[in-house]
């Protein structure tokens, strides 16, 4: 094993992927942060996250699924393809930020412990794409007084539970309505994301040798 670079805290030469759907504020923050994004990759064209990548002067390339299934091809092949653009753009780390497909192993396997997913619940919470309805829904019923955020890694294809990297617990207020919880819980998600992304960043870079 030989360590290359990894001067802490130093992202010199250090490479993210950003996968996006929607909105892309987090995108936005990662790039507000500074972090090395070489590129985004969006599945819906017209996602705000490209305008977003666009004005960030960073490259941006739409992917998208519709014509893989109308052309009598697979998830799996759509996945394989994704991982081939994502690939091109030499990442060391390939981030989730509201990306909302589910990928396989065609994708996962070709970035091992590389793939960072940004999910709104505690681990073990609310999997899926309306945690933060569903914690919401579970506040009023009595069942939990709080919810969160998690950082993990994606190493295989269970949905919203990889190893986890950093939380953080975001209070539920009686008189919230999911537009007042999404805003609380999106600006943690900004100061988590950045926070833990930098740090893996900082991290010795090892490779084999
Ligand atoms: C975030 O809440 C993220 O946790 C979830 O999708 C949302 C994306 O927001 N997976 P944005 O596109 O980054 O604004």
């Amino acid at each position: 094993m030989t360590v290359a670079g990894g001067v802490s805290g130093d992202v010199t030469g250090r490479r993210l992927v950003v996968l996006v759907s929607g909105n892309g504020s987090n995108l936005q923050a990662l790039l507000d942060a500074g972090l090395p994004v070489v590129a985004v990759v969006s599945n819906r064209p017209g996602a705000f996250a490209l305008e977003r990548a666009a004005a960030a002067g960073v490259p941006a390339e739409v992917v998208t699924l519709r014509p893989f299934l109308d052309s009598g091809r697979t998830r799996r092949d759509f996945d394989a393809h994704l991982a081939e653009v994502v690939a091109a753009h030499r990442p060391d780390y390939v981030i989730l930020a509201g990306w909302m497909l589910l990928l396989s192993s065609a994708f996962l396997d070709r970035f091992p412990d590389r793939v960072v997913n940004l999910h709104p619940a505690l681990p073990g919470a609310f999997p899926g794409a309306h945690a933060m309805a569903d914690a919401l829904a579970a506040y009023r019923e009595g069942r939990i007084t709080e919810t969160g955020i998690m950082v993990h890694l994606v190493p295989d294809e269970g949905v919203d539970n990889g190893p986890v990297l950093a939380t953080v617990t975001v209070p539920i207020e009686p008189d919230d309505t999911l537009d007042s919880l999404a805003e609380r819980m999106h600006a943690q998600e900004h100061v988590l994301l950045v926070d833990t992304v930098r740090r893996l960043l900082a991290e010795p870079v090892v490779a084999s040798g």
